[in-house]
């Protein structure tokens, strides 16, 4: 089993460059698909995640070339050669569901894909997915043979042009609305629509594409029938997760780094969180400067929300961030119901942290009166002790990580496949800073009396 190993308690110190956006890069390539052009797309991660991506979607028809180390991928279907997206791709990612709008707008035939994975922070539902595709005219057929569950969809009038009023702004909802609108027939209005930086992304990218789509005032996207599509070259935005991530890995071990490739407007309420804990950043032409902070100001109060609030996925992040601010801080997630499971751990290891199901703060959420455990209270500052971890998911996975940069002594980190599913070279990259991590084999003979040790003292710990 691949693991990293950690020693932590030297503050990161350096620059590092942050790579191109996994939740952009990912959905572009799916919206591809619905014309025969060529798609030549720059500042492409190297992640699992695309890989996973570019092998369903090989599957399906796509021919690809990928250099990686340059980050160029170029992409075209010519011909959809399947419009079945087989089962073993139903756990991996968020994927599956969104190829519903795409291969409905680009076929007639019947198309079948699984349920859908991703990571489990919530019970992540697709009903306004369904129900949006069916407003465009699209019917569905839900088959459950208990293991196996799958979609069968078509659209045997085709797909007509409509207003989907989404009853919240689903990013993944608004993406497939938008790709299963490009080729109905006449006009399609989304209101309530989703606005992240990576959906602007993707419209850039369609526009480009020679798609007919306009982003009106309060989350309004109208789309029109599109025919006539050109092959493009597109440069894929940053990701605002991983900038985020690595600026407060240095800024928790009181270090510093710059960020290259860092884009301040997607990142506004992320920056306004950290000035109000008193880390002062500097805005470059190509990146962001975050500075060394002494001491880190507690007494914040955050609430997840959709663009442009504070984005669920610096959370955890942020939590561990905030073991090491001194005072008392408060985090209410609006997004997941289940997005605070990651907390256990980091309470072994020494963080002051209590769960609460109410909601915490001004705004009464969806999850109001569920019994979620969606607000959490942090109390810092808070010496962190390493242990044994196996990562739940992606972004707990980073949270993790900066938790045992944090620790004085040794964490041992499993399940390494979340991370790698969403962070380019991360274990590099830390490297760089100056963090001391390593990936090691546990089986290797060298490390074996290393994995004893470590669950031996995880046991004492957690008794
Ligand atoms: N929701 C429903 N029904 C639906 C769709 C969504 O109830 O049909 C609910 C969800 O359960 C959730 C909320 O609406 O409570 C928002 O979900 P959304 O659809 O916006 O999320 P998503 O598209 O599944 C993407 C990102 C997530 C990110 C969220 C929010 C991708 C692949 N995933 O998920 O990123 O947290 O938007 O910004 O783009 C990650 O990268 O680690 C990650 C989880």
């Amino acid at each position: 089993m691949k693991a990293l190993r950690i020693r932590g308690g030297t503050p990161l110190e350096g620059v590092v460059k942050a790579s191109g956006a996994k939740n952009a890069i990912t959905k572009m390539l799916v919206a591809s698909l619905i014309c025969d052009k060529q798609c030549v797309f720059t500042n492409v991660p190297n992640i699992e995640e695309v890989d996973t991506t570019l092998h369903l979607l090989k599957q399906l028809g796509m021919v690809y070339t990928w250099d990686r180390p340059n980050g160029v991928l170029t992409v075209q279907t010519k011909e959809l050669s399947s419009r079945h997206v087989v089962q073993r791709f139903s756990g991996a990612n968020r994927i599956p569901i969104l190829l519903l709008g795409a291969l409905l707008g680009r076929t007639n035939e019947e198309v079948i894909v699984p349920i859908v994975g991703g990571c489990k922070i919530g019970k992540r539902p697709i009903d306004f997915h369904i129900k949006a595709l069916e407003k465009l005219g699209a019917e569905f057929e839900l088959v459950d043979n208990g293991d196996t569950k799958l979609y069968k969809a078509h659209a045997p009038k085709g797909l007509i042009g409509t207003t989907i009023d989404l009853p919240f702004p689903s990013v993944g909802a608004t993406e497939n609305a938008i790709f299963a609108a490009i080729r109905a027939k006449g006009k399609t209005t989304i209101t309530n629509a989703a606005v992240e930086p990576e959906v602007f992304d993707i419209i850039h990218f369609l526009q480009k594409l020679g798609v007919r789509i306009a982003l009106h005032k309060d989350r309004t996207i109208v789309i029109k029938e599109s025919s006539t599509f050109y092959p493009i070259k597109h440069h894929v935005i940053t990701d605002r997760i991983e900038t985020a991530s690595l600026a407060m890995a240095a800024l928790s071990t009181g270090g510093s780094v710059y960020v290259k490739g860092a884009e301040q407007a997607s990142l506004t309420s992320f920056l306004g969180a950290l000035r109000d804990i008193g880390v002062h950043f500097i805005v470059h032409d190509d990146g962001i400067e975050f500075t060394k902070t002494e001491k880190l100001r507690g007494g914040l109060h955050i609430e997840t929300d959709v663009h442009p609030g504070f984005l669920t996925d610096w959370q955890q992040p942020f939590v561990v961030l905030l073991t090491q601010a001194e005072g008392h801080c408060v985090i209410h997630e609006t997004l997941y119901e289940n997005r605070f499971g990651y907390t256990d751990t980091l309470k072994e290891m020494g963080a002051d942290l209590q769960l609460f199901s109410e909601c915490l703060g001004p705004t009464q959420c969806r999850f109001h009166g569920h019994n979620f455990m969606h607000s959490l209270s942090i109390k810092g500052p808070t010496p962190l002790r390493g242990r044994m971890i196996a990562i739940p998911d992606l972004r707990a996975g980073f949270a993790y990580v900066m938790a045992a940069l944090i620790a004085d002594d040794e964490s041992i980190i499993t399940n390494l496949h979340y991370l790698d599913r969403g962070y380019e070279n991360i274990d590099g990259k830390l490297q760089m800073l100056g963090a001391e991590i390593e990936r090691i084999t546990l089986e290797d003979p060298a490390h074996q009396n290393l994995q004893d040790l470590l669950s031996r003292r995880t046991t004492v710990l957690s008794n």
